[in-house]
């Protein structure tokens, strides 16, 4: 059988996903062994900026005693002409069994796991998918609303290049979380209304109806030019600022992926809010990546 990865949130079933929530859960309770990874070699290969992430996944790798090692792709073989395949030949040689990457390109880490014998847990590529923040920010709302069936939860910003929307999605729908996206037609195109999945444009006409909250930064790194003609435009539309923070509901949790733009998609005044649960997301990302590990290199299937 074909190592398992986790490229997106569906690479597991429902139940599975579930079973990790509880695992990082419980981890979160009570710290894992230090030796539940005991000398598993894995690698973080990150092509693309992170703070969170890059940080957050190193930890729980020493947490579980995996050997972790990174290194700056900047100076890896791939540079000077070496094939995916070639490279994930020689990582798999060295030792390598997992490799936590992220890439600018959409797909990047699925054709290195067509050509790796090991497990790939996918860190964010393109606008395509990131899952351990998804799980982490399934487990953040699960932690205070106590479940996530039924859940309202509305999407705000660019959705169009974010991969932590998508995979947002797919976790959601997966656990019948209710979603509704909103931001403007060049940044949340018709197309993105699918099974579950609702399109609003008028922020402030669901705002008392929410169970959450999840803004998004503008992506500027990959927004091309005409789909943002005016950011004051984008501010007066879609910004959560203290008027709309007094229109949500006193139990709406909000959340933020980072890095936030401050007087952009947010002002300071969300930050400070007792409903703002980004420490907690954060905070949460560790024992998600623990949990994920363990699945991938430990555990055995759970039943679908
Ligand atoms: C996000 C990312 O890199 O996909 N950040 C993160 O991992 N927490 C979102 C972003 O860059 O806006």
């Amino acid at each position: 059988m074909a190592p398992r990865n986790l490229l997106d949130v569906d690479d597991v079933s429902p139940a599975e996903l579930i079973a990790l929530l509880d695992r990082a859960t419980s981890f979160k309770d009570a710290a894992p062994p230090r030796d539940l990874l005991a000398g598993v070699p894995v690698l973080n290969l990150f092509f693309e900026a992170s703070t969170r992430t890059v940080t957050s996944f190193t930890l729980a790798e020493q947490r579980v005693g995996a050997d972790v090692i990174s290194f700056a792709p900047g100076t890896s073989s791939l540079g000077k002409g070496e094939t995916i395949a070639d490279t994930a030949i020689t990582l798999h040689a060295i030792g390598v069994r997992a490799i936590v990457v992220r890439h600018p390109e959409s797909g990047f880490p699925k054709r290195l796991s067509e050509a790796f014998d090991g497990h790939i847990i996918n860190a964010g590529d393109g606008t395509h998918a990131h899952p351990t923040q998804a799980l982490l920010d399934l487990m953040t709302l699960r932690h205070d609303h106590g479940r996530l069936d039924g859940l309202r939860v509305a999407i705000v910003g660019d959705i169009l290049h974010s991969r932590v929307a998508r995979s947002n999605i797919v976790g959601m729908r997966m656990l019948g979380v209710d979603v509704t996206l909103v931001g403007p037609r060049t940044l949340l195109p018709d197309s993105f209304e699918t099974d579950g999945v609702r399109i609003e444009r008028d922020l402030d006409a669901i705002l008392p109806h929410l169970d959450a909250i999840m803004m998004l930064r503008i992506q500027h790194e990959r927004i091309v030019s005409g789909l943002l003609p005016s950011l004051d435009d984008y501010i007066r539309q879609f910004q959560l600022n203290r008027s709309r923070l007094a229109r949500l509901g006193r139990d709406t949790v909000i959340l933020h992926p980072g890095p936030y733009n401050r007087g952009v998609e947010l002002t300071d005044d969300v930050l400070d809010d007792p409903r703002s649960r980004y420490v907690a997301q954060v905070h949460n990302g560790v024992f998600v990546r623990m949990a994920v590990l363990e699945f991938l290199l430990k555990s055995a299937p759970v039943a679908a």
